[in-house]
């Protein structure tokens, strides 16, 4: 696919057919999220890629699918056949940063009024976006302010904090839009400025 159709026809799907991925889409799936940059090369990105159904479900039940459900919604979270979530780690970014060619061993705190961390692993997420619908497959995200417990149901270390879970498949043809579709995208002429704000 073309680059200008994958970012055109991204957007968050949230109907999925219970059908598998075909072969080979979820390995360059994968690794196209491992091609993320990062600051100062931390590489504090990790991925936990769930396929296993009886997982998916737990993953599901705590993020509250059924309350959707009862609302009329699908359930997107146990149906799509792949979630992934990403994690990422402040303390790589730390221990980067005090090696020699960075801040050096007596650095305290990262002088960051920016957590490139949480920065890396949008980076990361995106490129997951992109990758499934290059594959032709469709995404969505459930931030982690929605589940309750995702860590514990993946056994994630408490060191590494997830942004929530992308779940990709095929789109299910009752997906219902929202998002940038029905409240429309900030003008440029809004959004963007040329050599000054
Ligand atoms: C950080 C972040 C958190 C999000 N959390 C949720 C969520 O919890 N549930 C959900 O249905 N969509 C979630 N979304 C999807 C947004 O609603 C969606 O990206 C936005 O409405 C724009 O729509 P589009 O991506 O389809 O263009 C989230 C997106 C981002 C980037």
């Amino acid at each position: 696919m073309d680059f200008g159709e994958v970012v055109g026809r991204r957007r968050m799907v949230r109907s999925y057919l219970d059908v598998p991925l075909p072969p080979g889409s979820l390995e360059r799936i994968v690794a196209a999220a491992l091609s993320a940059p990062s600051a100062g090369f931390a590489q504090g990105q990790s991925l936990v890629v769930i396929t296993d159904a009886s997982q998916r479900s737990r993953i599901a039940a705590a993020g509250n699918e059924q309350e959707y459900v009862e609302h009329g919604l699908p359930p997107w979270l146990s149906l799509a056949p792949v979630h992934i979530v990403v994690t990422v780690s402040e303390q790589a970014y730390v221990d980067r940063y005090r090696e020699t060619d960075k801040l050096g061993p007596d650095m305290e705190k990262l002088p960051w009024d920016v957590p490139y961390w949480w920065v890396d692993g949008g980076t990361t997420m995106m490129a997951i976006l992109l990758a499934a619908t290059n594959e032709g497959l469709a995404a969505g995200f459930q931030g982690n302010h929605n589940f309750d417990g995702l860590g514990a149901v993946l056994d994630i270390p408490e060191s590494e904090k997830p942004l929530g879970v992308i779940t990709i498949g095929f789109a299910a043809p009752d997906d219902r839009a929202r998002g940038s579709v029905l409240r429309g995208r900030r003008p440029p002429t809004d959004t963007v400025h040329y050599d000054r704000w």
